[in-house]
């Protein structure tokens, strides 16, 4: 099996080197458009198979023409956000990046599954699906996995607990609208609302909500990508091993939650096929508005994006 990730910035090789080191597929293709940054990357990855035991073969290239066949493709490609900008502040340029790699994948890997994570997420993974004319349910975008790991890393870091204890999930868009879901979040089978009170479950979801600001603050240059990376690979497992695992991914919508017709963040059982069934989960009235609210935000992005493209 073969995967390929468009970007070799700190997403994209971050993300390459958590496929190739679990031996998931034979051969991860790294494309960028910086001349020697891909190859070199590769080779440096490469060395580390003797001492970290694994064989996936990994090729840093330039050109699209290796990407041929891929089973999965991820795009990173694209500018991150530094500090005080938002994640729409890179609309324009991304958009004319995210469409012009799409473009190039789509011809060379038509029965691929594409996964897009470039900045403004839920845009570019709008757009990708318009110009790769891939089905809806061969295009997906990554951002619920990661904001999900947020929201369970500050529940455990606040009750002194293993993340592993935290069941927890966030719907909605990779930005303000985004929504998690206080109803959904136990610990060890526990309902948060009897473990912490709302006040502090709010607190937990704004810390949510602003977590990639925040290590954006720090870093001061570029933005998260130790767990954004962890997040798209999980997606690259589901659909490589045919999992039908049921991740928060960002996928098209028809109907589910009474929304129709936009890419959001939901819960989606992940298989070969790309997105093979979008999971209803039971949210409480107010969820389920701010989950509608953040349908109407997004789309009216969406509705923008195709003549930005490149
Ligand atoms: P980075 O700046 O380290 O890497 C971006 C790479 O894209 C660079 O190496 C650049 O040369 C390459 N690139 C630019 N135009 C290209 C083109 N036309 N073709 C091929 N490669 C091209 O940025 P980083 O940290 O890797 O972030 C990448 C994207 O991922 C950003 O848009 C960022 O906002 C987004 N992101 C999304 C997250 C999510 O949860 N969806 C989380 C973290 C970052
Ligand atoms: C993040 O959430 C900036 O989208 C990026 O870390």
């Amino acid at each position: 099996m073969k995967v390929t990730v468009v970007g070799a910035g700190k997403y994209g090789s971050t993300t390459v080197q958590r496929i190739a080191e679990s031996g998931a597929c034979d051969e991860v293709v790294m494309v960028d458009i910086v001349e020697g940054l891909p190859q070199g990357l590769a080779l440096d990855m490469m060395q580390s198979r003797s001492i970290e035991g694994f064989s996936t073969r990994i090729v840093g290239t330039n050109s699209y023409d290796e990407t041929a066949d891929s089973d999965v493709c991820v795009i990173t490609a694209g500018l991150p956000r530094k500090p005080g900008m938002s994640r729409m502040d890179l609309l324009e340029t991304n958009a004319k990046i995210v469409g012009g790699v799409t473009k190039e994948l789509a011809t060379r890997s038509p029965n691929s599954v594409l996964i897009v994570v470039s900045n403004p997420l839920d845009e570019m993974t709008a757009l990708a699906a318009k110009v790769s004319g891939f089905p809806k349910e061969r295009v997906m975008g990554q951002a619920g996995m990661l904001d999900t790991a947020r929201f369970k890393h500050f529940v455990a870091e606040e009750l002194s607990v293993d993340p592993g204890d935290v069941d927890a999930i966030t719907l909605g868009s990779h930005g303000d609208t985004m929504v998690p879901v206080p109803s959904q979040v136990t610990v060890n089978g526990k309902a948060i609302g009897e473990l912490l009170s709302g006040e502090k479950v709010d607190e937990l979801v704004e810390k949510t909500r602003d977590g990639g600001a925040e290590i954006v603050a720090l870093l001061k240059t570029g933005s998260a990508y130790y767990a954004p990376s962890s997040a798209a690979a999980q997606m690259v497992f589901a659909v490589l091993k045919d999992t039908k695992e049921v991740m928060p991914v960002c996928a098209w919508v028809t109907g589910e939650y009474g929304i129709s017709d936009v890419y959001l963040g939901v819960p989606a059982k992940l298989g070969a096929g790309g997105v093979e069934e979008v999971v209803e989960l039971p949210l409480t009235d107010g969820e389920l508005s701010a989950l509608r609210e953040a349908a109407e935000a997004v789309r009216s992005k969406q509705a923008d994006v195709d003549q930005l493209a490149g």
